[in-house]
């Protein structure tokens, strides 16, 4: 399959991703069926990255960076592991037929693992940023890089990644994370889209702080 729609399957999936944890403003049913298609894509992405886990367990990272790799993959797949494990256990509409008594702690861990999957997923989508961007430019026909567009996508690349850390804090990222006892609900009735922007935000954040260490890690390379 052509790298285009491969990366259009990722994009969706990550949409899903988001849109899966406004729980609250979608309901059990929608929420399930959500992520269930995430997870077939999950599985189409990785039928086609197949070849990948044997050149990674034959070869090994050659650098630094194919050892962050290898190390990123390996923990997405085990976080992706634990959210669908969970998912099956406390399902209330698909799997509910299935004879496995749900828990507080299997929520718990659900919810935790889906904003780790967030974050991973957002560290894996940076690593691979530089080719996103230029299989982005040939689809599109835009032409080599020139210093004018350059600048003006980090412009736009850090006033989204600054929004990015406002949006964090607004959202309890952190907290999240840590599976801290939070009041913070949001409210969907009053800012549904704002609660998106925020997510979408604090995704852009840590792809912009992956790819640019990606780099700036390449250029060392380059220069010692
Ligand atoms: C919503 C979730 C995900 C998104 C948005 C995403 C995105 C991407 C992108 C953009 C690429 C490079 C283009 C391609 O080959 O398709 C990629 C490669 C890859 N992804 Fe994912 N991915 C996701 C989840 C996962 C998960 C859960 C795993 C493993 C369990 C995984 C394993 C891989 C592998 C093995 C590669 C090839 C790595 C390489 O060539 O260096 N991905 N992913």
């Amino acid at each position: 399959m052509a790298l285009q729609a491969r990366l259009l399957i990722n994009l969706v999936a990550g949409g899903l991703l988001l849109a899966a944890l406004a729980y609250d403003w979608l309901g059990n049913l929608a929420h399930e069926l959500i992520g269930t298609a995430m997870f077939g894509l999950l599985v189409a992405h990785n039928t086609f990255n197949r070849r990948w886990y044997g050149s990674a367990v034959r070869k090994g990272g050659r650098d630094l960076r194919g050892w962050l790799n290898i190390a990123t993959i390996a923990t997405l797949a085990a976080v992706m592991l634990i959210l669908l494990a969970t998912s099956i256990v406390i399902s209330q509409s698909l799997f509910s037929a299935l004879p496995i008594a749900s828990s507080f702690s299997a929520r718990q861990l659900h919810a935790q693992a889906a904003y780790w999957a967030l974050v991973i997923v957002a560290v894996h989508v940076g690593m691979r940023w530089s080719m996103i961007m230029t299989s982005m430019r040939s689809w599109t026909r835009l032409g080599a890089p020139n210093a004018g567009r350059t600048w003006i996508l980090r412009v736009l690349a850090l006033s989204i990644a600054a929004y990015g850390i406002h949006s964090w804090t607004v959202i309890g990222t952190g907290s999240r994370l840590l599976a801290e006892m939070t009041l913070n609900f949001w409210n969907f009735e009053e800012a549904a889209l704002h609660f998106f922007l925020h997510q979408g935000a604090v995704a852009g954040l840590l792809i912009c702080v992956t790819h640019y260490t990606t780099a700036l890690l390449q250029r060392l390379k380059q220069r010692f």
